[in-house]
């Protein structure tokens, strides 16, 4: 990495998003039939009221995360028309690596052809993308990097215990990634990170490999309720938390972008801002859940279909487990 001497301030600027969708969409009723050969009663009605998802896209079973974030990254580089050699960072996101190690951020740098430039994962679940912005910001602002890629990159079938309806219905697989660069003009106004541990229980996927075999449940478990109640009381916090160190209010935000998790969660936190539900960007309903991706998903897609403009103010938010979350106010 090479800093630039600057007089002028420096910010970190999104130069351009873009994200991957693995082929196999699975609607509620499809993934209710499946789960019915297995005695697992669920239904659309049932997983379209408590949580807004209609459909969800899982990985084939030889789709690992670098094997989604590859194209949602090709896809960002070229948005912002820069080649893969003048990335000098690289973050990946993620809580379902490619393997134990080397990261998932190795495997999309050799996955892109480029090699020497810094490259490692954030793990902090659904709040992977936000902190990986944090992170990247900072480098940025600091000199230390000049063109960062962060990608959110998850694939949570593998997860998933298709034998718990609790769980099953809620997530999915994807990758959404920006590209991030130096600039005299802001860019990212303001971010926050936080996390409380005294939570790791209420979501967490406690296996861990020791002796070759894996020692605990490979599958994730979560107290819902817990995780509605906590997600709800932060998120608004950390919103208004990030618009006062920028200086501004809810009524100069354009859109909010909050980790997609269950279209309740996502309406109580803009209804507790005060926002307009039209200022809410709402993926849920076709990706489903998808962790660290979800918030750069939903964020390209509302670039590519034209609703985000540049210049436009937004919050994104992300929380999940460890328990983490946190927050990014940007100007496009
Ligand atoms: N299909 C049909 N019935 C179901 C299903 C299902 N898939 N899942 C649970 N039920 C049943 C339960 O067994 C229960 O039945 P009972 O009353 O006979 O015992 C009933 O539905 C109600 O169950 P609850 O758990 O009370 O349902 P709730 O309204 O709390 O909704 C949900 C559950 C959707 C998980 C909700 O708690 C929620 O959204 N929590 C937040 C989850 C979340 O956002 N997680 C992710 C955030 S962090 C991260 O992204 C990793």
């Amino acid at each position: 990495m090479s800093p630039i001497a600057t007089s002028t301030t420096r910010y970190s600027r999104i130069l351009g998003t873009g994200s991957f969708l693995p082929a196999d969409r699975v609607t509620n009723q499809a993934l209710a039939d499946r789960l019915a050969a297995d005695g697992v009663e669920t239904s659309d009605d049932w997983i379209v009221e408590r949580t807004g998802i209609r459909a969800r896209h899982f990985a084939a079973p030889d789709q690992t995360a670098s094997d989604l974030a590859l194209p949602a990254a090709q896809a960002a580089l070229e948005a912002a028309g820069i080649a893969a050699e003048e990335i000098d960072l690289i973050i990946v996101a993620t809580s379902t690596p490619d393997m134990v190690f080397p990261s998932t951020a190795c495997m999309l740098q050799k996955k892109l052809g480029v090699h020497g430039c810094a490259a490692f994962d954030v793990q902090a679940v659904c709040s992977g993308f936000v902190y990986a912005l944090s992170v990247a910001d900072s480098m940025i602002k600091s000199g230390a990097a000049n063109k960062a890629l962060i990608v959110g990159a998850e694939v949570f079938s593998r997860i998933l215990d298709f034998k718990d309806r609790t769980t099953c219905v809620l997530f999915g697989d994807g990758a959404g990634a920006v590209v991030l660069g130096a600039s005299s003009e802001p860019g990212i106004l303001a971010t926050e990170l936080h996390a409380d541990s005294r939570h790791v229980d209420v979501l967490c996927t406690p296996g861990t490999v020791a002796g070759g075999q894996v020692l605990g449940s490979p599958f994730l478990k979560m107290d819902g309720q817990a995780v509605f109640k906590l997600a709800v009381g932060v998120l608004e916090k950390v919103a208004r938390s990030v618009l006062e160190k920028a200086g501004l209010t809810e009524a100069d935000l354009d859109w909010l972008i909050p980790h997609q998790a269950n279209i309740r969660i996502m309406q109580g936190t803009a209804k507790k801002l005060k926002l307009d539900l039209n200022k809410l960007i709402a993926t849920v309903d076709e990706h489903g859940n998808t962790s660290a991706a979800s918030v750069p998903l939903a964020l390209d897609v509302a670039v590519r279909n034209g609703r985000i403009q540049r210049g436009d103010t937004l919050m994104l938010e992300g929380v999940g487990g460890g328990f983490t979350w946190g927050a990014a106010l940007l100007k496009y």
